[in-house]
């Protein structure tokens, strides 16, 4: 064999779990056998004390009287914390500065607001006690909801803000057609499995390590460091990985980290802090519940002139990312459809309850089912299938392109993407099936609706758009990853290392994953916005092409040869007509004294936005999606099924197909239960009664559609210069299952044979689902 047929054969050998390989998850089996260490797994060192929080039982209340001596009696108790034992600024805001106590001081703004904790021996005795505290209140005015913080004219909880384009009252004038509406959209509680924890360790003179279960330590670092007084320097936090986040531990886990260093640093002892279920639901934020009022202007083919609305939403008592998620509601209620005039306001409502916040979509998928909702009243007043109204209206390639922030859009791919399910979920054939069935079905009525998703990708906050990677080659080969990005079950840390294993050229198994700390890559942006692998990618990819830039310096200058003659390839490095096995390289480059470390660093080009005048280009792409469901009701009981769903997803050049479809799997269940059966509820003294399993339905495994058809767009190659040209996944699939909720909206139409709009509010729960159907019914014209 002549050395040049060697190194075409070499070259042409693949490594093992490179890109766009279906790895597994890199702790699957260790999820499943038990073995994949949590927070709460790990080993308590002596003299641990457990920390449970004391909370507010009113929505408003001014705190008269705490006496906390009975809760000191109990047993187990070794002390307790309040407000004043914060050494430094009592303020976990993250947004607006000093709108969120730590712990409340006088006033308390929402039922379950933390109040005090309690540190004890055990877990059981620290919760037991801290019911034994002496509150009392004098009850103030509280507003629960959207529409009470209306009724009192309440305040706004942070700036609202207006997207402006083209004339939107001359078109609105000049348009054959009108409709006006109204749609109601819940809110949604995260439940991850994993509630959240913080185990904080005091170190030396001012220094604390904080285990969190947080999507943002580089924010519990500021905070922790900020409620003790101390720079950010003295804080170091780690994050293995978290069982479950979706949103809900990207500002959520500030507290939790934040109260457990308080009291590690009075104590002087590990202290551990970990809610119940019914604690976590009360004392968290959630998802935004939205009311979206809209005038949209039409012609008689059902071509949208203008559009006209204002998204309402209930924030709670606190900024916390209201601002930025209510942003991203006006950034997404065009979907995929061009406006030739648009005006979006936000309204972001103070009601007192607990502070919402972050949730997978981060308020897009509110403003996207707004959107739908429009296009929907639209088909039922021209008396039009959805899909030709939704057709009609979408992006052009070339013009009718600019989104109503003023970005253009210049990637376009949904007539393609929505043709092809169109034919291969046989969407026209089952529509005509399912009307015939209804005709004849008296009771049970079918429902079919193909909805597309157009999502776009990158923070909305410039400076965001950043990341960090560390990596180590050591003497034996094996190559140490760390990067900025947090694991939630995303798969974000395998996807990593397969792009550093393409890199390299070695075998996925020669890397390993370390847990993400402050301490190695500092100042980053939480894992969120689904830019994990986009940003945390390409910060990696970086740091080892310097890696490889000095191997190949050393290559060149040992053995005399130019730069084309060095590549890596298959656990191998070539070097003119030599051949070195990767380790056996690597060792040489150490004794020739290279540096086998680096410090990666990414930065988004090309995106920037003026929130002043509301207009930018603040996405990198768009990535696009859709899906048809098919749903049965019953229209005598409410209860529905969701039969069948068909989905064809675009995430550019997948990186790891078996986790990309896992998350749209993911994420469609997941808002299917958001759109369906998941209601949480306050009573009008403003506690939350959804907080169990027992009165919250997330979905099942078997509420999963018996036929369930996720398919990748793997045609679909990203424009922009992402990461081997693959597009994020983890929150566009979310608006999938909006397809459900209109799918249902239809079954319920065909009582009235499709001639009204059932204005079905969300989540469509069965007896929401019973009385639109007794409302249609009532209004249907007798025949
Ligand atoms: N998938 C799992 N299994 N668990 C999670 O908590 N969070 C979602 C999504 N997918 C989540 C998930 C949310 S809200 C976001 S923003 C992204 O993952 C974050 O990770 P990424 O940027 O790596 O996609
Ligand atoms: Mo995801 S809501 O951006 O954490």
């Amino acid at each position: 064999m002549t050395a040049n047929s060697f190194r075409r054969e070499t070259l042409e050998r693949s490594i093992k779990g490179g890109k766009g390989q279906s790895e597994r998850h890199d702790s699957a089996h260790k999820h499943v056998a038990g073995i994949a260490e949590y927070i709460d797994d790990m080993p308590e060192p002596a003299g641990t004390l457990h920390l449970y929080i004391g909370l507010s039982k009113v929505a408003h209340g001014e705190v008269t009287r705490l006496d906390l001596d009975p809760v000191l009696a109990m047993p187990g108790v070794v002390g307790v914390l309040t407000a004043a034992d914060v050494p430094g600024l009592n303020d976990i805001s993250t947004v607006h500065k000093n709108d969120e106590p730590l712990l409340a001081e006088r006033v308390v703004q929402f039922w379950g607001q933390p109040l005090f904790g309690v540190l004890a021996q055990t877990r059981g005795e620290a919760r037991k006690a801290a019911q034994a505290a002496r509150i009392d209140y004098a009850a103030l005015p509280h507003v629960n909801d959207i529409a009470a913080a209306r009724a009192a004219g309440s305040a706004l909880v942070t700036a609202d803000i207006t997207f402006l384009r083209g004339d939107v009252e001359g078109n609105l004038a000049a348009a054959k057609r009108r409709v006006e509406g109204s749609i109601a959209i819940g809110g949604q509680e995260h439940f991850y499995l994993e509630s959240q924890i913080a185990f904080a360790f005091p170190g030396e003179d001012d220094e604390v390590t904080v285990h969190s279960s947080t999507q943002h330590p580089s924010e519990v670092q500021h905070i922790v460091a900020q409620v003790l007084g101390v720079p950010f320097n003295a804080v170091t936090i780690i994050v293995r990985r978290m069982g479950g986040a979706f949103g809900g531990k990207e500002s959520q886990a500030n507290f939790f980290a934040a109260v457990a260093a308080v009291a590690a640093r009075k104590f002087g002892r590990p202290v551990k802090v970990r809610p119940d279920r019914d604690d976590d639901m009360t004392m968290t934020g959630k998802r935004h519940d939205f009311v979206v009022d809209y005038t949209v202007g039409f012609d008689d083919e059902g071509r949208i002139e203008a559009v006209d609305a204002v998204l309402a939403a209930r924030c709670g008592y606190s900024a916390d990312l209201s601002s930025p998620v209510m942003d991203r509601a006006l950034f997404q209620a065009d979907n995929a459809y061009y406006y030739p005039a648009a005006r979006l306001r936000s309204e972001p409502l103070k009601t007192h309850t607990v502070s919402n916040t972050a949730f997978r979509g981060f308020g897009a998928p509110q403003g996207m089912v707004a959107c739908e909702r429009w296009i929907e009243d639209i088909a039922y007043a021209l008396g039009k299938d959805p899909l030709d109204i939704r057709k009609l209206n979408f992006y052009g390639e070339t013009e009718r392109n600019v989104t109503p922030y003023h970005q253009v859009v210049r990637d376009n791919i949904l007539m393609r993407l929505v043709e092809e399910l169109e034919d291969s979920c046989a969407y026209r054939r089952r529509r005509a099936e399912i009307i015939a069935f209804n005709k004849s079905s008296p009771v049970l009525k079918r429902g079919l609706s193909l909805v597309p998703v157009k999502h776009g990708m990158s923070f909305v906050t410039t400076a965001f758009n950043q990341a960090g990677a560390l990596i180590h080659v050591y003497t034996d080969g094996s190559i140490h990853l760390n990067h900025g990005g947090t694991e939630m079950g995303q798969g974000l840390y395998v996807k990593i290392a397969q792009i550093l294993a393409d890199e390299f050229q070695v075998d996925l198994d020669l890397i390993k994953i370390t847990a993400t700390t402050t301490a190695k890559v500092p100042n980053t942006s939480a894992t969120a916005a689904s830019s994990g692998t986009d940003l945390n990618g390409m910060a990696a990819a970086d740091a080892a092409r310097q890696i490889k830039e000095r191997l190949i310096a050393f290559a060149m200058e040992k053995y005399g040869v130019a730069r084309e003659s060095v590549a890596f390839a298959a656990n191998t490095v070539l070097v003119g007509e030599q051949e070195f096995a990767w380790a056996d390289f690597i060792k040489d480059a150490y004794m020739a004294r290279v540096q086998l470390s680096a410090a990666g660093f990414y930065k988004t080009p090309d995106v920037h936005w003026d929130r002043s005048t509301a207009s930018g280009s603040p996405f990198f792409y768009y990535a696009y999606g859709a899906a048809c469901a098919e749903v049965v009701i019953d229209t005598l009981t409410g209860e529905y099924k969701v039969e069948r769903v068909d989905i064809l997803h675009d995430v550019g050049r997948s990186i790891n197909p078996a986790i990309d479809i896992g998350q749209i799997e993911g994420a469609f269940i997941q808002a299917m239960g958001w759109l369906t059966t998941e209601e949480l509820w306050w009573d009008e003294r403003g506690q939350l009664r959804t907080h169990a399993p027992s009165t919250y339905k997330i979905p099942l495994a078997s509420d999963v559609p018996p036929v369930f058809n996720v398919k990748l767009a793997d045609w679909s190659v990203n424009k922009s210069l992402t990461i081997g040209r693959s597009k994020a996944v983890g929150e566009p699939p979310m608006m999938l299952a909006t397809s459900v909720l209109e799918a249902m909206s239809m079954a319920v139409a065909s009582v009235a044979d499709y001639t009204l709009a059932p204005n079905l509010d969300a989540p469509a729960t069965p007896e929401r689902v019973l009385m639109a159907v007794e409302r249609l019914k009532a209004r249907r014209k007798p025949s």
